[in-house]
C-alpha cells in the first residue's frame, strides 16, 4: 500500500472535521463539540455534532457516524483514494509514492485500459459504417435516440474471426495484452488467438469513473448466449462494479433516484426515460461489493425485479443479502414489474410516469420483511401466530445492529399481533397498521403508563435492561409511544446518557411537552420509582412490578376487545365466564396502583 495507515493518522491530525464539515453544514460551537443540521439526512433541530478531539462526526438522529475522510467520501462521491488526495492536499501533505511493484501494475493497468479504449473506437466506428447498418437499426427499433446511442458509446463488433484483432495490432497492441484484456480468446490447445466479440452490439462497461475496461456483447438474433461478456481481467471485477456507475453517480448527485435494475437494455430505456440514476450488475445477482456501492450513492436504492417467480426470488436473495448490513441511514426498496416485463419493455409500453409511480410506491424492507414472514396465510391462532413470531426472531437475529434489530422486530411483532386481532384481514396484506390515535385526551392516559416511561427518563440505565420490554405496553398515547422509542433510539447511541442531557436530547425533538407530561409531582405521586430521586435498591423492584400489572391490564383489555368483536354470542355461557374473568384481571391488576404507598 503507498497510503500507510501512519499517513492516514497524520492526515486525520492535520485536518480538524469542522474545517471539512463547516464547509457544507453551518456549525455551531458547544463546549468541546460543534453540532448543526445533518447532512445525511434532513432534519430541523440539529442532531449532527462533530468532535475535532476525536476526529470524527455523528448524528444522533440517522447515525451517520465517520472521520473526515469518510466525510469527504460520503458527501463527495469521491473513492477513499480521492478523497485521500484531495485532504493531502489541504494538509499541504503529500500523499506517499506507490511502490515499484505498484507503479508496474499501474502501467500495466494503464495499457490493458488503452487497449479497451482503443477496441471502443474500433466498435463504434464500425457501428456507423454500412456493415453496420443491421445492429443501428436493431437499436433504433428498440427505441434509443442516436444521442442515447452516442451517450452510452454503444458500438458493433463485426463477424469476423480476426477483425478486431488486425485492427489493434496494426495500432501497435500486443497479442498478449489483448488476450489479457479479454479482447481476444486464446485457445487451450495453442491454436490462433481470435476476437472474443463477433457479430454482437457493444455494450462498453465503465468504471466508476467512465473509463471503459470491458464489453457484454448482445446477438441480434436468436443466438446462445444473448448476451457475452469480458472474462475477469486485471481490470474488470463483475462483483465490484455496476454498469452505468459512473453516469449515475452524477445524477444522483444532481438529485435522482438509484435504481437497479437486471439489464444493459434496461438501464439505457431508463436513463433515457430520465431515470439517470439507473444500474445494473454485470449479469450477476447483486453482489455484497454492490450493495455497499449503491449505499454510497444513495441511503435507499430502488432495486426493480421482474413480477414473475424468478423475480421474486432474485427479491429474496437480495433482501437475505441486505438483512445484515441494515444499519441507521442505509435501507432499500423494491419494485415489482408487472408479469412479463422488465423496466426496458416498461417505460416503452407504458410510460416514464407510470415508471415514475412505481418507484414512488417501492416496498420497503420492513414491509417486504413482513411478506415474508407472514406469507399468504391466514394468521387467526396463536399457533400460527408462534410460527410467525419465531421467523420475526431469525430474521431479526441476522441484523448486526441493535436500534436495526428493535424497531424491525417492534414493526413486525406489532404488525402481527394486529393481524391476529384483527377478524377482517388476518394476512395482513396491504394493512396499514392501525395508528393510535393523538387526540386521546390527556387525562386518559394513566399515570401508570406516564410512570412507566418517566422512570426510563430519570433512570436511563433501565433503559438497556428494560426499554425493549416496554413495547409491549398497550401505549394509548402514541405521543407516549414516540418519546419511548425515541429515548431508547438515543440510548443505544449512548448508553451512560445523563438523565438532564437525554431529556435535552428529546425536548430537542418536540417532546418538550409530553415530558412535562409525565415528569411531574402527580405522576411521581402515585408511582414513586418514576420520581428522580427514588431510592436505587427500590427503583428496579417497583418499576418491574408496574411493568408487570401494565401488561396484565393490556393482556385484559386485548381479552375485552375480543369479546367484544363477537367471537363469541351473547347468550353463550363462554361469554359471560370470559367477560367476567376479564374484568377481574383488570380490576386486581389495577387496584395496587391507586393504593401504593409513598
Ligand atoms: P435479460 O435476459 O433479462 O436481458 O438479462 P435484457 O437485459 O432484458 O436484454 P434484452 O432486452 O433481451 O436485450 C438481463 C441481464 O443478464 C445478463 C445481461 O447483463 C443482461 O443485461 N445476461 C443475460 C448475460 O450476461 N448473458 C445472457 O445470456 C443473458
Ligand atoms: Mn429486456
Amino acid at each position: 500500500m503507498a497510503i500507510t495507515p501512519h499517513f492516514l493518522d497524520e492526515l486525520r491530525s492535520r485536518v480538524p472535521v469542522s474545517d471539512v464539515v463547516g464547509k457544507r453544514v453551518k456549525l455551531a460551537k458547544k463546549g468541546r463539540e460543534f453540532s448543526g443540521l445533518c447532512p445525511f439526512h434532513s432534519e430541523k433541530t440539529p442532531s449532527f455534532t462533530v468532535n475535532d478531539d476525536k476526529a470524527f462526526y455523528h448524528c444522533f438522529g440517522c447515525g451517520a457516524h465517520g472521520d473526515v475522510i469518510r466525510f469527504v467520501t460520503e458527501t463527495e462521491g469521491l473513492t477513499f483514494p480521492e478523497a485521500v488526495a484531495k485532504l493531502a492536499g489541504m494538509a499541504g501533505l503529500s500523499v506517499p509514492q506507490a511502490t515499484p511493484e505498484e507503479r508496474r501494475r499501474a502501467e500495466r493497468a494503464k495499457s490493458l485500459q488503452d487497449a479497451c479504449e482503443a477496441a471502443l473506437g474500433f466498435f463504434r466506428r464500425r457501428l456507423n459504417e454500412p456493415a453496420g447498418a443491421d445492429a443501428l437499426a436493431y437499436l433504433r427499433r428498440r427505441g434509443l435516440k442516436p444521442e442515447t446511442i452516442e451517450a452510452f458509446r454503444l458500438g458493433w463488433a463485426p463477424d469476423g474471426r480476426a477483425a478486431l484483432k488486425q485492427a489493434l495490432t496494426g495500432e501497435g497492441f500486443q497479442e498478449a495484452m489483448l488476450v489479457e484484456a479479454g479482447l481476444l480468446i486464446k485457445p487451450e490447445d495453442g491454436g490462433e488467438s481470435y476476437d472474443r466479440f463477433r457479430g454482437r452490439v457493444i455494450f462498453p462497461i465503465a468504471d466508476r469513473r467512465g473509463r471503459v475496461i470491458a464489453f457484454g456483447g448482445r446477438a441480434l438474433g436468436d443466438v446462445q448466449p444473448k448476451y457475452l461478456n469480458s472474462p475477469e481481467t486485471p481490470l474488470f471485477n463483475k462483483g465490484r462494479l455496476l454498469y452505468a456507475l459512473d453516469k449515475a453517480r452524477q445524477a444522483v448527485r444532481d438529485g435522482a433516484d438509484v435504481i437497479v435494475t437486471e439489464g444493459y437494455t434496461d438501464v439505457i430505456a431508463l436513463h433515457q426515460a430520465g431515470f439517470g440514476g439507473a444500474v445494473a450488475p454485470l449479469g450477476t445477482a447483486l453482489t455484497e461489493s454492490q450493495i455497499e456501492e449503491l449505499w454510497r450513492l444513495a441511503p435507499g436504492p430502488v432495486l426493480c425485479f421482474d413480477g414473475d417467480e424468478a423475480g421474486r426470488r432474485a427479491a429474496g436473495r437480495a433482501l437475505d443479502r441486505l438483512l445484515p448490513r441494515l444499519v441507521p441511514g442505509k435501507t432499500a426498496r423494491f419494485v415489482f414489474l408487472p408479469e412479463g416485463e422488465d423496466p426496458d419493455s416498461f417505460v416503452s409500453l407504458s410510460g416514464p410516469e407510470a415508471f415514475g409511480r412505481l418507484v414512488e410506491r417501492a416496498t420497503s424492507v420492513s414491509e417486504a420483511l413482513w411478506r415474508r414472514v407472514a406469507g399468504t396465510q391466514t394468521i387467526d391462532s396463536p399457533e400460527f401466530a408462534l410460527i410467525v413470531e419465531k421467523k420475526i426472531e431469525d430474521i431479526v437475529a441476522q441484523m448486526a445492529e441493535r436500534s436495526t434489530q428493535f424497531y424491525y422486530r417492534v414493526f413486525l411483532k406489532k404488525r402481527l399481533f394486529s393481524v391476529l386481532w384483527n377478524k377482517r384481514d388476518r394476512t395482513g396484506k396491504a394493512k396499514i397498521i392501525e395508528m393510535k390515535s393523538d387526540a386521546v385526551p390527556e387525562e386518559n392516559v394513566s399515570n401508570a403508563q406516564k410512570a412507566l416511561v418517566a422512570a426510563l427518563l430519570n433512570h436511563p440505565r433501565l433503559i438497556r435492561e428494560y426499554g425493549e420490554r416496554l413495547v409491549e405496553v398497550n401505549f394509548v398515547s402514541s405521543e407516549l409511544e414516540r418519546l419511548l422509542m425515541d429515548a431508547i433510539l438515543l440510548h443505544s447511541h449512548a448508553e451512560d446518557i445523563e438523565p438532564d442531557v437525554l431529556k435535552d436530547l428529546l425536548r430537542a425533538r418536540d417532546h418538550e411537552k409530553t415530558i412535562a407530561n409525565i415528569c411531574n409531582r402527580k405522576v411521581y405521586a402515585v408511582a414513586p420509582f418514576a420520581d428522580p430521586a427514588c431510592d436505587p435498591d427500590m427503583l428496579e423492584i417497583a418499576w418491574k412490578d408496574a411493568l408487570r400489572r401494565q401488561n396484565l391490564i393490556s393482556a385484559a383489555e386485548e381479552l375485552q376487545q375480543r369479546l367484544k368483536r363477537g367471537l363469541y354470542r351473547e347468550d353463550d355461557a363462554e361469554f359471560a365466564r370470559l367477560t367476567e374473568f376479564a374484568s377481574d384481571i383488570a380490576r386486581q391488576a389495577a387496584a395496587p396502583e391507586e393504593a401504593e404507598p409513598g
